[in-house]
């Protein structure tokens, strides 16, 4: 693997830490899932939409974890590439491939810098992966490479107002906590790992600028049968029917 940045080495030992604490534990269950969803409360992907068929499709998931999101599209007829800097969560995507049959390409590298050929994909995905942990300015530019003209970026992040209504520990709050002017590289404490949350101004220009048109932002709302989820502390049912929890953008390559 090339030289990565020192941001890209945090989150690798933070992934270490949490594959060995849960994402190996939980691989299996999301693989196994039949229907996709998305986010913390599980919103089906038909009804929305965003990903729209991808048979045939030559995918690369950047970001790609325990690699489920590859997997989903693998059976739906796309033929992914995980791409992934920490080594635990690959063997945990490889110890998964072997259990249910799906075998497809998984690379260690930054999504910062990907060791792959130029317009080699017709779609780029990060769900929670490069969107969150990588700096924008770098992976953005890095999907635009790697997609041909057409191709299509998606991804699911947290949404910008959770970020500003997040105290440092506990879910988002009803207050504005920080500021939206200067959001950008995040560093919570007690957290090793370094995120990112671009304002909707910023990265729109980002997109437009890195030569993307925004085609879809699907903002995700806790649905009204939802209840709170043990696992993921983040986000309340009351908070997240009144707000958008997290949001999905859809881009397409000029
Ligand atoms: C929440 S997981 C998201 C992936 C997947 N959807 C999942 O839940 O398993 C975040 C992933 O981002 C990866 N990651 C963090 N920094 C990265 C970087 N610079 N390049 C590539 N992957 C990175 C971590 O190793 C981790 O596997």
């Amino acid at each position: 693997m090339t030289d990565i940045s020192d941001d890209a080495k945090r989150n690798r030992e933070e992934w270490t830490r949490s594959n060995a604490a849960y994402t190996d534990a939980t691989a299996s269950s999301t693989w196994a899932a039949e229907e996709i969803t998305w986010g913390v409360f599980g919103i089906p992907e038909t009804p929305l939409g965003t990903l729209g068929d991808v048979e045939g499709l030559d995918v690369v998931e950047l970001g790609c974890g325990t690699a489920y999101v590859s997997a989903w599209l693998a059976r739906r007829g796309a033929r992914p590439v995980g791409v992934d800097v920490t080594p635990a969560q690959l063997d945990t995507a490889r110890r998964c491939q072997r259990e249910f049959g799906i075998e497809f390409p998984l690379v260690e590298a930054s999504a910062e810098d990907v060791p792959l050929p130029a317009e080699s994909f017709d779609l780029a995905v990060s769900e929670y992966g490069a969107v969150i942990w990588c700096d924008p300015y770098r992976w953005i530019p890095e999907a635009h490479r790697l997609l041909r003209p057409g191709g299509r970026l998606w991804f699911l992040r947290n949404s910008t107002l959770s970020i500003l209504c997040a105290p440092d520990e506990g879910a988002p709050t009803a207050e504005l906590i920080r500021p939206q002017h200067g959001l950008g590289r995040l560093e919570w404490p007690g957290e090793l790992g370094v995120e990112w949350q671009l304002p909707h101004g910023e990265l729109f220009r980002l997109l437009r600028e890195t030569g993307f048109d925004v085609i879809d932002l699907v903002e995700l709302y806790a649905p009204k049968d939802a209840v709170d989820h043990s696992f993921y502390e983040g986000f309340s049912v009351e908070w997240s029917r009144k707000w958008p929890a997290e949001e999905i953008w859809v881009a397409r390559k000029r």
